[in-house]
């Protein structure tokens, strides 16, 4: 049977096929296949059209091929794209004051995926722990929360308490603790003992791929005094809570908690590429020293320059003060909607979830396939919870026609 298409050359049927022949199965998608994306919206190559709701796990905060960040690309790609970091280019420096200006720190460190960016810090953190703190070489500690979720290389891994992350990848890395999240005594425990061997406190200001979970208030700003206190660098993750995404530019600036390293990734090149980078002072970027890190694609000019663009998006159109309003809105209007199988709604600015109670065999997976019929795009985490992150360029009229959809899907339940 002959579909007509709208977009590319293939069918939803064929895409998947082929993705099932040819690709490793790693993921376990959706049955939907997207062709082409505009601000909030996806379509298939069919035709159909849906509102993205995880927004590529926060790294589309801009919005689907944003002309502004398209632009930026398409301008530097004429000009020159790599030359990796045996010379210097002309794009990388500019981007480099710019971004430390943004986020008021004196360096950064350029990667590309978000995992580099976690193991750089860990690096860093471990460098630092040896020529500035004094530990002795080899013994440098860093303390993870429980259910984190930091990328998938074998060293953060290393820290993972979600089996699906780590079973059957051992050996693990040496010298790699976790506490209790939102628990700032199971960390001031933890460094009253250890805490002269303790480099860095890596943490999610919220926890995304846990399911959204919040932190109690001030549990930040309690574990930050903490590391002070036992001279241990506070390390933010904000891959996934960064750049506008909760209602404010970082999440930690909910609490006014300035880490002593700032990871960023995702919507730092608005969907477009993979960049990522590593904020910090002097006094810890410097002590990694030429030929100690680095990656041939970090820094490319093509990044820099859709980096810069990702970056003037989100002050110039707001992008923070709208996921606030908006979120707030969204969470009240979802928690209107009386169902038997809605558990919870939580969540910060626009990055939200919803805590479903599974019933008559209908899971957190079968309402993400009902929502997907009636055009909203999530995908679950775990078996009971859905994450909702649209795009922060959503209005409140889309958003008004999504809750609308949403309390249909329940309703139909
Ligand atoms: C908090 C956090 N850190 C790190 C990562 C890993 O980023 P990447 O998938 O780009 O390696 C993610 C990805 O979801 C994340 O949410």
């Amino acid at each position: 049977m002959s579909v007509t298409l709208k977009y590319g050359s293939i069918s939803s049927r064929e895409s998947i096929e082929l993705e099932e022949k040819y690709g490793a199965h790693n993921y376990h998608p959706l049955p939907v296949v997207l062709a082409k994306g505009e601000g909030v919206f996806l379509w298939d190559p069919e035709g159909n059209r849906y509102y993205d709701f995880l927004s590529a796990y926060s790294a589309v905060n801009q919005g689907h091929c944003h002309p502004k960040i398209i632009q930026a690309l398409m301008d530097q790609a004429k000009e020159l794209t790599l030359t990796s970091r045996a010379f210097f280019n002309n794009k990388l420096g500019e981007y480099e004051k710019y971004i430390t200006e943004y986020f008021g720190y004196d360096m950064v460190l350029p990667m590309n995926s978000g995992a580099e960016a976690v193991e750089t810090a860990m690096k860093l953190a471990r460098k630092w722990a040896y020529n500035v703190k004094g530990v002795e070489l080899n013994g440098a500690i860093i303390i993870f929360a429980e259910n984190n979720f930091h990328g998938r290389t074998i060293a953060i891994i290393s820290a993972s308490s979600d089996p699906d992350c780590y079973e059957g990848f051992g050996p693990f890395a040496p010298g790699i603790v976790r506490v209790a999240y939102n628990d700032a005594n199971a960390l001031k425990a933890y460094l009253e003992k250890h805490g002269k061997n303790v480099a860095a406190f890596i943490v999610e200001p919220i926890q995304g791929e846990a399911g959204v979970f919040v932190p109690d208030d001030g549990y930040l700003k309690d574990c930050f005094d903490l590391c002070k206190e036992h001279n241990v660098l506070f390390v933010a993750d904000e891959i996934q809570t960064g750049l506008a995404r909760t209602g404010k530019l970082l999440a930690c600036d909910y609490e006014n908690v300035r880490p002593d390293m700032l990871i960023l990734g995702k919507a730092l090149a608005g969907g477009v590429l993979p960049v990522s980078a590593v904020l910090a002072d002097k006094d810890i970027m410097m002590q990694i020293k030429p030929g100690q890190h680095g990656s041939t694609y970090g820094g490319f000019p093509l990044a820099c320059a859709v980096a810069k663009a990702s970056l003037e998006v989100i002050k110039e159109e707001n992008l923070a003060e709208r996921a606030y309003t908006l979120g707030k809105y969204f969470r009240n209007e979802l928690r209107k909607l009386d169902h038997s199988m809605l558990k919870l709604v939580r969540g910060k600015g626009l990055l939200n979830a919803i805590v479903v109670e599974p019933k008559n065999g209908f899971e957190a997976w079968d309402v993400c396939l009902k929502l997907k019929e009636k055009g909203i795009l999530c995908k679950p985490t775990h078996r009971h919870i859905i994450r909702l992150a649209p795009p922060l360029v959503i209005t409140k009229e889309q958003l008004d026609e999504c809750v609308k959809i949403i309390k249909d899907v329940f309703n139909e339940l």
